[in-house]
């Protein structure tokens, strides 16, 4: 026998050990790591499945359970010595569980594969981090919600192409953010019900002949069932990739934001002001305040939508069942995960430090000719113009107003009734951006009325 040259968990049909570049691109100790909580559950839960099926004895699992907790602590305390020549963490596990135990430990493979093993331990990890990314959409969520009650009926300019188009409320457009965030959220839970089950026990890719318990070990780990096809179950890495898909949209809602805040704290705008605690200073220009938190935001999707991207053309064109190709699967999505549960936080912590400039916003509001569709819009119900007469009609007196450098509201009627006849007194009343906002009542406007109703439908959903 040649084991200790070759591998000691295949070390029977290899005469040598593997050569230092073949062990550098087959590890992958260095990152799947992180996976060492997650494979030592599934093993627990595999080993007292087998002791229930009388596969195994009560004494050995026994020991085989307590020492996956020893091996755990050890890796948790930093005491643990990876080694690449064990390739992963299952190995890893493994070989120090032998050194723990002795024999018991090599019978806790027993109708199981590592294939059925990386998908286990791979989903109850992306599990977590559905879990975590629930927690941080909900917190963001909130702190939105909090935003738009405070400031509910500010008036603010509305903006369409960067340009003002009409006024709006600070509270209908925090809350069309969480109209955003509260898709992610239900995204984040749908894609955690579908991908809740379990690989454990496909083996290798076909099954085993061992009478194995797989809905034990299904509820045992938390999944609802088990998955119902062996080849399915190793070869999918779905849940992997809705996750991505799902933080990518995320994170493209994210991005957007922080560019509006980016805008927003601008001196040329002053909407908002956002907390020392997520801004930093110029090491040369004293008089700078930078939104550094809202640009690493805005630049984050970058890593997130690439890790999409990457793992999706790893898994194109691969045949059944599993391939080595998928241990390429993890450090994406971990950096992805990372960078999606950093930048909710960070998000959140911005939106509920930032004082929104309610005189600014009001300033800028009332900018830009905002109020010229309430123009139009009394032109046709008061004089029944069409639409599209009203719509001239109101470009003209824009740029009567522009040419003479004021703003429309500040026209006389006279000046007014140079252009239509038939104008009234009547028109200023829809002319102040006050005006504008309240009369703005369909389902889902921008009336304070219904941002009112929204938050307390949105408040509702989450007990508040
Ligand atoms: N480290 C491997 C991975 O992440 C574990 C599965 C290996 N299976 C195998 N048949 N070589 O994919």
């Amino acid at each position: 026998m040649t084991e200790t040259k070759s591998n000691a968990m295949w070390g029977g049909r290899f005469a040598a050990g593997p050569d230092a570049i073949m062990e550098a691109i087959n590890a992958s100790i260095d990152f799947d790591q992180r996976l060492a909580r997650q494979d030592i559950e599934g093993s627990r839960a595999h080993a007292a499945m087998l002791a229930q099926q009388g596969i195994l004895s009560n004494k050995d699992a026994e020991a085989i359970r307590e020492g996956l907790l020893t091996v755990l602590s050890e890796i948790e305390a930093g005491d643990f010595a990876f080694s690449s020549a064990l390739e992963d963490i299952h190995m890893n596990v493994e070989a120090r569980l032998k050194e723990l135990i002795g024999e018991p430990a090599g019978r806790l493979h027993t109708g199981r594969s590592r294939n059925d093993q990386v998908a286990t331990d791979f989903k109850l990890w992306v599990r977590d981090q559905l879990d975590a990314a629930e927690a941080g959409l909900v917190a963001l969520i909130k702190a939105l919600l909090a935003q738009a009650e405070a400031g509910t009926d500010w008036v603010m300019p509305g903006f369409t192409h960067l340009q003002t188009a009409q006024p709006v409320t600070w509270g209908h457009h925090m809350m069309a953010y969480v109209e955003m965030f509260g898709r992610d959220l239900s995204r984040v839970r749908d894609a955690r019900t579908r991908m809740n089950e379990c690989p454990l026990g496909a083996a290798a890719l076909a099954g085993t002949s061992f009478p194995i318990d797989r809905d034990m070990t299904a509820n045992e780990l938390g999944f609802d069932r088990p998955a119902a096809n062996s080849l399915d179950a190793v070869s999918d890495r779905d849940f992997a990739l809705e996750f991505l898909s799902t933080a990518s949209i995320c994170a493209m809602h994210l991005s957007r934001f922080a560019e509006e805040l980016v805008i927003w704290s601008s001196a040329q705008f002053r909407f908002v002001t956002l907390s020392d605690r997520f801004s930093t200073g110029s090491s040369i220009m004293p008089q700078k305040k930078n939104p550094d938190a809202a640009e690493l935001i805005r630049a984050k999707i970058g890593r997130i939508v690439g890790a999409n991207v990457a793992l999706l053309t790893v898994m194109k064109g691969l045949p059944l069942a599993y391939s080595k190709d998928m241990q390429e699967d993890k450090e994406q999505v971990f950096d992805a995960a990372d960078t999606l549960i950093l930048a909710l936080a960070a998000m959140e912590g911005m939106v509920r430090d930032m004082t929104a400039n309610r005189d600014a916003l009001a300033a800028a509001a009332g900018a830009g000719f905002s109020t010229a569709t309430d123009l139009a819009d009394w032109l046709v119900r008061t004089l029944n113009l069409p639409f599209r007469d009203a719509h001239h009609v109101t470009g003209s007196l824009v740029a009567m107003a522009e040419d003479k450098g004021i703003d429309l509201p500040d026209l006389s009627l006279k000046e007014m009734q140079s252009v239509h006849a038939s104008i009234s007194d009547d028109v200023f009343s829809v002319l102040g951006v006050e005006n504008s906002v309240g009369s703005r009542v369909s389902y889902g406007g921008t009336a304070p009325v219904q941002v009112r109703a929204q938050i307390a439908r949105w408040k509702q959903e989450f007990g508040l």
